[in-house]
């Protein structure tokens, strides 16, 4: 097994032919068991990436691997939460989360006691039969979660899953996937427009800076684990979120 969860090798894409290119030659690793933010402005391009890596959308240059493999179809091979929730209306909790494992070709029965023997640890116990329209924002999140997670990959990306909720929740939500993510021993990639979020979360912070993009400016955070909310006050975090600010703050055109 390679000890990259993920590799970019001289990517290039763009919607149309001819068009403005969104990557031009980029190059990038996660490293197996590593937790990276990509935090960006609008619109650079955060969740074409993801759409790339799952498959989505075609690259027109350089190579895409997951542990070490490159896949025709890469679709079943990572889990993907993308930046709106696409849970069932018609669907319960239960059925929603057992989708994937549908899709893989579990029986009905089957896929559903998987769901039933995951749902305390998701916080989800008891609402197995709702329907998301009754669930809060958190929760859906969650179940969002359980379906990705159950997708069986080792490298999950996240497309900021955390934006609608409030703080308290959202800070809540963090602790939780920094939980899930060493019990699962997950390599993330996690789209954000939060600074705190990303140094609170993150091992590495990619940092869009330019248009197309051909190199990330790349962050390490310098808190050991596990860590506390609290640990973003250090004067090395606050260093560190400061020049973040500066290079984020550079790119933003009105
Ligand atoms: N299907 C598509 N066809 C053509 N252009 C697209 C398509 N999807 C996105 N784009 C364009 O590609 C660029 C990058 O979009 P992308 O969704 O990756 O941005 P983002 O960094 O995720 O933004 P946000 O932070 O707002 O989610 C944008 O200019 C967007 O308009
Ligand atoms: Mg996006």
């Amino acid at each position: 097994m390679s000890k990259f969860s993920l590799e970019f090798e001289d990517v290039s894409f763009s919607y149309h032919h001819g068009e403005k290119a969104i990557l031009e030659g980029l190059s990038f690793l996660v490293n197996e068991g590593e937790f990276v933010s990509i935090i960006g402005p609008s619109g650079s391009g955060k969740s074409t990436i993801f759409k790339l890596i799952t498959g989505l959308e075609d690259h027109s240059g350089g190579k895409i691997a997951i542990n070490g493999e490159v896949y025709g179809n890469r679709l079943g091979h990572v889990g993907y939460m993308p930046q709106q929730d696409l849970l069932m209306p018609w669907r319960t909790v239960l059925e929603n989360a057992a989708l994937p494992l549908e899709i893989q070709g579990a029986t009905k029965t089957d896929a559903r006691e998987r769901v039933v023997k995951l749902l305390d640890q998701f916080g989800l116990k008891g609402v197995e039969n709702k329907y998301p329209s009754d669930l809060s924002g958190g929760m859906k999140q969650r179940i969002s979660f359980l379906r990705t997670v159950l997708s069986g990959s080792n490298v999950l990306l996240l497309d900021e899953p955390f934006s609608a909720l409030d703080a308290i929740t959202r800070l809540a939500m963090q602790e939780w996937l920094l939980d899930q993510w060493e019990k699962w021993k997950l390599s993330i990639l996690f789209i954000t427009h939060d600074v705190d979020e990303a140094l609170f979360l993150s091992d590495r912070i990619f940092i869009f800076t330019e248009q197309p993009v051909r190199k990330f400016v790349e962050v390490t955070v310098p808190l050991g684990r596990p860590r506390g909310i609290r640990d973003i006050h250090s004067p090395e975090v606050l260093q560190v979120k400061e020049e973040l600010i500066e290079q984020l703050r550079s790119k933003v055109k009105l």
